[in-house]
């Protein structure tokens, strides 16, 4: 019997694993219930009286070294498996990516900065309006087809409380608070109920500008959108104003510039005619200026709105407007500039 639990002491030490299951191998083989030391105890009872002392300590002997080199192996499987799951601190770090502005963001603080190096100011007000702010204020008469539920989101009917179409609320609010002279453009989102398709979406951005003050004439509203047009599409940029309709502006215009793409000579983009169309302008309606509770006696001035999807598009040569909603880091990651 001692000889065969020197044999067991010599086969425990000399056992490796590599695996969780030879471990357990090892575990059934020496140390379970039905193992070989747990029989070594069963023998243990015909063991002659005189033998018993001598064997009894062989046994426990070997079931301790089995028990400590069960342990041990068991430790240093752990350790193996925490070191492929990377608590490795001499491997390279993963690189951490830059991001980029959203395009819509760009043209938007550089429509901020070319309005602000003139003098103007930024407010911005609630996308949730009423119809006064979006509407009656603004001199839409109360059957006007902008009023209709095809292009306005409804949250409210009577009082209607909307989403509003246009930013114009927010040159009311702004006019309602500030005495003239102002100045000031109104950028934000905006939201008419379209069906979306690449030249169409329900959500876009615009910046709008407010000049009221004595004396401001349409040839003050030329320059500063001629300064505008150069600043964004380059010195060569010239612009062309068609009269056009609002109803809070009077006389009101449209404005094209001449294509950047092939600088007026007519391409696909311009379809040829070497003009694009980029905003809707005009001198403020004087019931405009009297809803807001300022002297249209005293004061004129001017305004101008444009959609920020749009100058991107010309930019940028954006041929689909559903791109700039997508998120697509492939499309996002193209617009790297210092604004
Ligand atoms: N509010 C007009 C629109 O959304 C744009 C505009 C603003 C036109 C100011 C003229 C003057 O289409």
């Amino acid at each position: 019997m001692i000889d065969k639990i020197k044999g067991l002491l010599k086969e425990t030490e000399e056992f490796t694993v590599k695996t969780a299951e030879e471990l357990e191998n090892f575990r059934l083989k020496f140390l379970s219930k039905k193992g070989q030391i747990s029989m070594l105890f069963n023998d243990f009872k015909s063991v002659p009286n005189e033998h018993k002392k001598l064997v009894g300590q062989e046994i426990n002997k070997l079931k301790q070294f089995a028990q400590q080199k069960f342990d041990a192996l068991n430790n240093s499987l752990e350790d193996d498996d925490t070191q492929t799951e990377g608590t490795d601190y001499t491997r390279p770090g993963e690189p951490i990516e830059l991001g980029s502005r959203h395009p819509i963001s760009l043209v938007r603080n550089e429509i901020i900065g070319i309005f602000a190096r003139l003098g103007f100011t930024v407010a911005e007000g609630p996308e949730i309006e009423d119809d006064f702010h979006n509407f009656t204020a603004l001199n839409f008469p109360p059957e006007h087809p902008a009023r209709d539920m095809q292009d306005t989101f409804f949250i409210e009917k009577d009082p209607d409380i909307l989403l509003r179409t246009h930013t114009s609320g927010t040159q009311v609010r702004y006019m309602e608070n500030h005495k003239p002279p102002i100045r000031s453009i109104f950028p934000g989102r905006v939201f008419r109920n379209e069906a979306i398709s690449a030249r169409a979406h329900c959500i876009f951005h615009q910046v709008e500008g407010l000049f009221v003050a004595e004396n401001v004439s349409f040839a003050d509203l030329k320059q500063t959108l001629l300064y505008f047009a150069k600043e964004m599409f380059g010195e060569k940029t010239q612009i062309r104003l068609r009269p056009s309709y609002f109803p809070f502006t009077e006389p009101s215009a449209e404005m094209d510039v001449s294509c950047s793409i092939c600088g007026g000579k007519g391409c696909n983009v311009c379809k040829y005619t070497g003009w694009l169309e980029i905003l809707g302008c005009g001198m403020v309606d004087p019931n405009v200026l009297e809803k807001c509770g300022i002297d249209s006696e005293k004061y004129t001035g001017f305004a101008f709105g444009m959609g920020i999807e749009r100058i991107a598009m010309l930019k940028y040569q954006i041929k689909d407007l559903r791109l700039y909603f997508e998120n697509d880091v492939r499309f996002l990651r193209q617009f790297k500039s210092a604004y």
